[in-house]
């Protein structure tokens, strides 16, 4: 099974002040740290994305399906996109509660006053 990595995780290891540099590119997390000396698009477009999600940018650059097999030599995980979702308890008021609960006897019914009886 592949590392997973939070996104915090990845945006820490941007290549700046000698850190690593990762990026995301289809929820796979890269670091391509080794590879900005040798990327044919020049190591600087990698820094740019240093701890970004660079998908958009890999796919507009129009990269052969070459480069697409370069990539998993650069591969060290996948983003944690199964982190449990924080569910916010929903407390429901006692004010709301009674808002909508019927108080009490409602008005009673008024007797009809057309006129209409039947006995
Ligand atoms: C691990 C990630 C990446 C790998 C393995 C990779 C690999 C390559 C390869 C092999 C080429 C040569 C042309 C080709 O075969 O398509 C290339 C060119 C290029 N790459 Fe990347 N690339 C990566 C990420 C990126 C990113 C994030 C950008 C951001 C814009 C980028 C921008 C470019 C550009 C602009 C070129 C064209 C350079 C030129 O033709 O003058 N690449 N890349």
């Amino acid at each position: 099974m592949s590392q997973l990595y939070e996104l915090s995780e990845v945006e820490q290891q941007n290549g700046k002040n000698g850190k690593p540099c990762w990026l995301i590119i289809k929820g796979n997390v890269y670091d391509v740290t080794k590879f900005l000396a040798e990327h044919p698009g020049g190591g600087d477009v990698l820094l740019e994305y240093g701890g970004k999600d660079a998908t958009k940018a890999f796919k507009q650059a129009g990269h052969s399906s070459d480069a697409e097999k370069e990539l998993k030599n650069y591969k060290i995980g996948e983003i944690n996109s199964a982190a449990p979702i924080q569910v916010q308890p929903t407390s429901i008021t006692a004010a709301k509660v009674t808002e909508n609960t019927i108080s009490g006897d409602p008005e009673p019914a008024k007797k009809s006053s057309s006129g209409f009886c039947c006995c």
